[in-house]
């Protein structure tokens, strides 16, 4: 119930809709309604006409006349009531149809604004196919059951009141029988309600596992072909369907049960009630017409207690369906990113800082403590960058390098200690729109080489487009292609070679223009040639612009201004690379190890993952 009115509040936009739909069902259910007053009416005048005829009395073709006059009337009235019916019934109908169509938008924009709001953290733990089986399955479960709802309610409710109070005005103890039966088989509903709704949530459990699978195998079909698991993933993909078999078989038995349980006590109660108006009409009590007119009526009193089965499956459905989805929905950003703060404007500054101003750090971290779990990744890093200033990050893989940027880009919140940013502004996203960054992963879509590099920029011109992709040596391997910048490049850029890909990602953060620039590994996967070309653009960007750099390969960073090298989570020492060269630390050992051809250098150097 609670999910009901929830879903209600949700979707509150469509109440005209829910009204129009509840309207017609109501028309069409009063319609309904008269369908056994005529036939009863109609009953009753054939069978005084047929007994007068029998009784030869009077003027027989008079009576005739006159009974089929009325006859008629009566048939073209159930006309009249069956347009009607059909009529209202497809208005109805077509709203509902709008109505699922709304509310699809309506749920799945919110579910999309809600991910779109998430931090990173969540990001972290889960898999993109359950995300998306969560949504179509509660989009239509909910959906289902809002229609069927909606059409069923105001029909459930009007019958049944109006088979009540009719059978009370005939005889009231077929109105009582009626008044029992309802709340029973409502009860006996009830009673199947708990067990059925936690077996549909393992099994969509087991679905949303394997969809995640699902999407994950799709998605890096390369490595599951190159390490010959098809099989492997085929078995526990089905496993887990088979699975859901087994559970729909508890579950159906148990619902199964329960129905013939209820469908028997509801046709004993009815029983009673026909057995009551056949003995009664035999009596003389009833007419032959009421006789038929209640018989008609006991039939519609059916209805609403097969459609509530009906509607009780489907909000099962719908409450089981929805949970997760509003899970995802009740999620507090805040407490999924479990807070931390963010990189601010510096403090004790009245205007924001503009590149270029020389007395203040563009960047600077104070103390800052962070860990994604509970061990340190970073234990006390402070450093500044002044504007203008290039910055590089040496140390072991895994040492916190990208998690230095992450950080800066506020992607998480910090343990304790503070990030200052100039330019930061009031949100994430100014402080964002600052920062033109390049991934260790390229992280392209599934579009044109020409919407990739414009990612940032959407409103970039063609010329502009063009401008970065020359300094990002796009360029040179573009001209290749029959299509040039409009070729689609698949699912994550799957039909680019991976410097290609390096390369437009060095050129979607060059057309972004922004004043602060994070390198991470950008120009990893290129060949030497292509590196130097590439440099010299990203050399050309750097000028006059903040810049943190990250680079196994140090002869990417042998220009920088100053270097930061890592160990342990902290900052090991701070200098020029002609200081931090003769220093005897990391980078002097590295510098040494990535000259030396000498086979246990070369091993050492392994440690640090340098290609
Ligand atoms: N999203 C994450 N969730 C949990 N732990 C993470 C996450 N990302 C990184 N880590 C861990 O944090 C540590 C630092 O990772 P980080 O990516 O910052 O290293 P790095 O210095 O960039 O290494 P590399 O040179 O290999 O890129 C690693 O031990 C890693 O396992
Ligand atoms: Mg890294």
């Amino acid at each position: 119930m609670t999910t009901l009115l929830r879903i209600l509040r949700f979707t509150r936009s469509l109440t005209p809709y829910y009204l129009g739909i509840m309207i017609a069902a109501a028309v069409v259910t009063a319609a309904g309604l008269a369908v056994p007053f005529i036939t009863g009416r109609v009953t009753d005048v054939i069978v005084s006409a047929v007994g007068t005829a029998a009784d030869g009395k009077g003027a027989v073709a008079d009576v005739a006349g006159e009974a089929i006059r009325i006859v008629v009337l009566l048939a073209i009235a159930l006309l009249a009531v069956s347009l009607v019916e059909a009529g209202i019934g497809n208005v109805g109908g077509y709203w509902g149809d709008v109505m699922s169509a709304k509310m699809r938008t309506i749920l799945s924009t919110r579910y999309f604004e809600q991910l779109l709001a998430l931090p990173q953290r969540y990001y972290d733990n889960e898999l993109t196919g359950t995300i998306v089986a969560r949504l179509n399955r509660s989009i239509s479960e909910i959906t289902n059951f809002m229609k069927t709802f909606s059409n069923m309610f105001v029909t459930m409710l009007f019958t049944t009141i109006s088979v009540l109070a009719i059978s009370a005005y005939y005889y009231w103890p077929l109105a009582v029988l009626l008044a029992v039966a309802y709340p029973l088989y409502l009860w006996l509903t009830a009673l199947t309600s708990r067990r059925w709704q936690r077996l549909e949530g393992e099994k969509n459990d087991h679905v949303d596992v394997a969809s995640g699978r699902f999407a994950e195998v799709v998605g890096q079909m390369r490595v599951v072909k190159s390490f010959a698991r098809e099989r492997d993933e085929l078995d526990a993909f089905s496993r887990r369907f088979e699975s859901t078999e087994r559970l729909t078989g508890l579950q159906s038995r148990h619902w199964h049960a329960m129905d013939a349980l209820r469908q028997g006590v509801l046709y004993a109660i009815f029983f009673v009630l026909y057995a009551i108006i056949f003995v009664r009409t035999v009596t003389g009590y009833f007419t032959p017409g009421e006789m038929v007119m209640l018989i008609q009526l006991m039939g519609m009193a059916r209805q609403p207690v097969m459609s509530l089965s009906w509607v009780v499956d489907a909000a099962q459905r719908a409450i089981a369906g929805s949970k997760s989805y509003f899970e995802v929905m009740d999620l507090d950003p805040v407490r999924v990113d479990g807070g931390g703060d963010r990189p601010r404007e510096p403090r004790a500054t009245t205007k924001p800082a503009r590149a270029g101003d020389p007395d203040r750090p563009a960047v600077s971290f104070r103390g800052v403590h962070f860990g994604y779990d509970d061990d340190d990744v970073l234990a006390g890093i402070s450093f500044d960058v002044a504007q203008g200033e290039r910055i590089a990050f040496v140390g072991e893989s895994g040492g916190g390098k990208t998690t230095i940027t992450s950080l800066l880009m506020g992607l998480y919140g910090v343990r304790s200690g503070t990030i200052e940013v100039a330019g930061a502004g009031a949100g994430l996203e100014d402080l964002r729109r600052g920062i033109g960054v390049v991934f260790q992963e390229p992280h392209l879509f599934s579009g044109t080489i020409a919407e990739n590099i414009a990612y940032g920029r959407p409103d970039a011109t063609r010329e502009e487009v063009g401008a970065a992709a020359r300094r990002a040596a796009v360029d040179s391997f573009v001209g290749g292609f029959p299509n040039g910048y409009d070729t689609v490049i698949g699912e994550r850029g799957v039909k680019l070679s991976g410097g290609q890909k390096q390369r437009i990602a060095v050129a979607r953060a060059m057309l972004k223009d922004a004043p602060i620039l994070v390198l991470d590994e950008a120009t990893s996967a290129l060949d030497t040639k292509s590196e130097r070309l590439v440099q010299a653009g990203l050399e050309d960007l750097m000028r006059g612009r903040t810049s943190l750099i990250i680079a196994h390969r140090l002869s990417t960073i042998a220009e920088v201004d100053r270097i930061v090298t890592l160990r342990d989570g902290r900052i090991d020492e701070v200098g020029t690379p002609a200081e931090l060269a003769a220093s005897g630390g990391i980078y002097a050992e590295l510098l040494a190890l990535q000259g030396s051809t000498a086979k246990a250098d070369r091993r050492r150097l392994r440690e640090f993952e340098v290609v």
